[in-house]
């Protein structure tokens, strides 16, 4: 039941909070402690390689987990889309481990890759929002993203539960006196800045209004886990309110599209990365030079003078969690701002059963 809200959607981009305080609750508790089961630790650990498999959004999601596992726990990791995994399969290491990322637990492509990887005797690990659907039931282990359903096309929570999750999991593997930080109290401080930045939605619904409703394109850059950001925020603009709208690594403007920016022309920033902080700030330059209109999401300790919209600083590996959810509120807006189904988009399904 959407209550009173106009769509499910920005009821769901309103959970988020909900969604993170869940987890903690299930997953950590206030000693340090991850809650997910010894085998499972077990089979992390002992993998020399992980692979990451999943589709559009629950593959955004896997990008940054492959930026934890390897960041925080050490360990090389990988991740395929499983549409392209499913027939064409990468070298594989000794002992690899595998972990589906599906919202619906349904995702024909993925569960294509699942079927392999069974038949070769390898063990995997499903995160899914939904218990007891076939890729829950298929994988050696499974764990819920505890989103609640998602009804909504277009991902918004689960993608903020997958990648939480997957922090638990390499936090939960990885030498905690090198981390030096407590997950439990981070993800508290990201559940916090979420609803902060929920409660300013009005400020995202007239950039929406100003910059992209009757925009034709638009272009969301960064460097780091700031680029695969980028590609959830096009998607997701994309996917409901049809203005066709790419993301991609910042350093790669100059390598082509470039030549895209227009007088006019939305370019929308994220920076949340100390070490490229600047190299962004140069890259969306060169777009002001040719005419675009620029528009930053920076957090508050890289923020400069005229930068647009403030996020909390938090661990910076995690600040997807928060990055986010400012480009899922500009593409509910501007798809609002069009007159557009924003829950169900043309030509699309919640749960992809075909390959
Ligand atoms: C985009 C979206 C899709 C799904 C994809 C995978 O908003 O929802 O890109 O993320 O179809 O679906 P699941 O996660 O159910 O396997």
């Amino acid at each position: 039941d959407k209550g009173t809200y106009p769509f499910y959607m920005l009821k769901e981009i309103d959970e988020q909070p909900i969604v993170i305080r869940h987890l903690i609750e299930k997953y950590l508790d206030n000693e340090g402690g991850v809650h997910v089961g010894q085998a499972i630790l077990n089979d992390l650990k002992a993998a020399d390689r992980l692979y990451i498999v999943a589709a559009g959004t629950s593959y955004h999601a896997g990008l940054v987990g492959k930026r934890l596992f390897e960041q925080w726990a050490g360990v090389p990791t990988e991740v395929h889309l499983s549409s392209e995994f499913a027939y064409e399969q990468p070298l594989l290491s000794e002992k690899p481990f595998f972990i589906f990322l599906t919202q619906s637990g349904e995702t024909a492509d993925s569960r294509e890759v699942l079927q392999n990887v069974n038949a070769q005797g390898f063990k995997s690990l499903t995160l899914t929002n939904v218990e007891k659907s076939t890729l829950w039931r298929e994988a050696t282990y499974a764990l819920p993203l505890l989103a609640g359903p998602e009804i909504a096309v277009a991902s918004t929570k689960a993608y903020v539960a997958q990648v939480a999750l997957q922090a638990i999991l390499a936090y939960a593997i990885a030498d905690r006196a090198t981390l030096g930080f407590d997950l439990e109290q981070d993800l508290s401080k990201i559940a916090v800045g979420i609803q902060g930045i929920v409660d300013d939605k009005e400020t995202l619904q007239q950039v929406a209004n100003q910059y992209l409703v009757e925009s034709r394109n638009a272009f969301f850059i960064g460097r780091g886990v700031d680029s695969t950001v980028s590609l959830e925020a096009a998607l997701k603009l994309k996917e409901i309110s049809y203005v066709q709208a790419e993301g991609f690594a910042a350093g790669e403007l100059k390598h082509g599209t470039l030549a895209l920016i227009e007088d006019g022309t939305p370019v929308i920033a994220l920076i949340t990365q100390a070490k490229t902080a600047g190299l962004v700030r140069g890259n969306l330059a060169e777009t002001q030079a040719r005419g675009s209109r620029a528009y930053t999401i920076v957090t508050q300790s890289l923020a400069k003078e005229g930068d647009d919209f403030i996020l909390p600083d938090v661990n910076e590996l995690l600040s997807p969690l928060l990055s986010v959810v400012p480009t899922q509120l500009l593409a509910y807006y501007t798809s609002l701002g069009r007159g557009l189904d924003v829950d169900r988009p043309r030509n699309l399904a919640k749960s992809v059963t075909v390959q």
